[in-house]
């Protein structure tokens, strides 16, 4: 049976059509004082696919509680699948003093499950923090899919991370240049400076893929580059679409005009899932 995170609800039915898995109507309360309550009144089964996104504090509560209401349902097995993995970017201490959050994180879901399904997490390194099998999974080439047809398409990286995600949903779209730009990041204020390469970019269609979009400042800056030298149409696609705060409104100011994400964060821009890449990795229920 699948159970979903309260945010992860379009992904979860999605699962459940891609692996003929039932679907769990989970339950998502909370007491006067704050507290959450997540819950699975309808759970049969002995086998359990937690899905839930962990975007936020309290989706993270979320998913340790489901994991367990689904143990005390009943279930001898439990995968959990985060397709999107927050505090991924906190995997070292940068300082003195300071946790490796996302470490934190994997201990504490790995008590709750047999194994682990991750989507493009930002640093595959930090499926090494889990305690369980984990599995990372990419759905990158789902982005080509909503692509119009494009003129001398280049595929760009906002950073030298991103070259591989980039170049992947290149091949998906079949055709088209790929390169990437260096970007510095003030720690303390989260500024974001870009140094562009020489692409030539003037009059061409030009795609930014990132894994992530949280603040928006890493693909706004990317696009005002590419807005000053020319470029034709600029599509922004991302695994991930945090878009915190303004980050929707700063990439519109930017100049971007499509901005494409898939559904491991349930936001306006997912138009495309990352279902069929997860469900490869899970055993396809048989009928009888
Ligand atoms: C960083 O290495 C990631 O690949 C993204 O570029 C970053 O997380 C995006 O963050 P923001 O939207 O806040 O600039």
């Amino acid at each position: 049976m699948i159970v979903s995170g309260s945010n992860s609800q379009l992904l979860a039915a999605a699962l459940a059509d891609e692996t003929g898995r039932e679907l769990a109507t989970a339950t998502y309360d909370r007491f006067p004082d704050g507290e959450q309550l997540a819950a699975v009144p309808e759970f049969a089964g002995e086998e359990a696919v937690v899905v839930s996104t962990t975007a936020s504090d309290a989706a993270w509560v979320e998913l340790l509680q489901l994991q367990d209401a689904v143990r005390e349902a009943g279930a001898a097995d439990v995968t959990t699948v985060i397709p999107y993995m927050g505090y991924a970017r906190q995997d070292q201490a940068f300082r003195e003093g300071q946790p490796i959050s996302a470490r934190a994180m994997a201990r504490a879901v790995s008590t709750g499950t047999d194994r682990v399904v991750l989507v493009n997490p930002h640093e595959p390194a930090v499926a090494d923090f889990y305690d369980v099998p984990v599995t990372a999974v990419d759905a990158a080439a789902t982005l080509a899919e909503p692509l119009p047809d494009l003129d001398a398409p280049l595929f760009l990286a906002p950073d030298a991370g991103a070259v591989g995600i980039a170049e992947t949903v290149r091949d998906a779209h079949g055709e088209g240049d790929t390169d990437y730009f260096e970007k510095h990041r003030d720690r303390e204020t989260g500024a974001v400076e870009i140094s562009p390469s020489d692409a030539p970019v003037e009059g061409r269609d030009v795609v930014v893929v990132d894994d992530i979009v949280a603040t928006g400042s890493t693909m706004s800056e990317a696009i005002d580059v590419l807005r000053e030298r020319g470029a034709a149409r600029v599509f922004a696609a991302c695994v991930h679409p945090v878009l915190v705060a303004n980050a929707t409104t700063k990439l519109r100011a930017a100049g971007v005009d499509r901005l494409i994400g898939t559904d491991t964060v349930e936001r306006g821009c997912s138009v495309v899932s990352a279902a069929a890449a997860v469900a490869a990795e899970l055993t396809v229920e048989s009928d009888d």
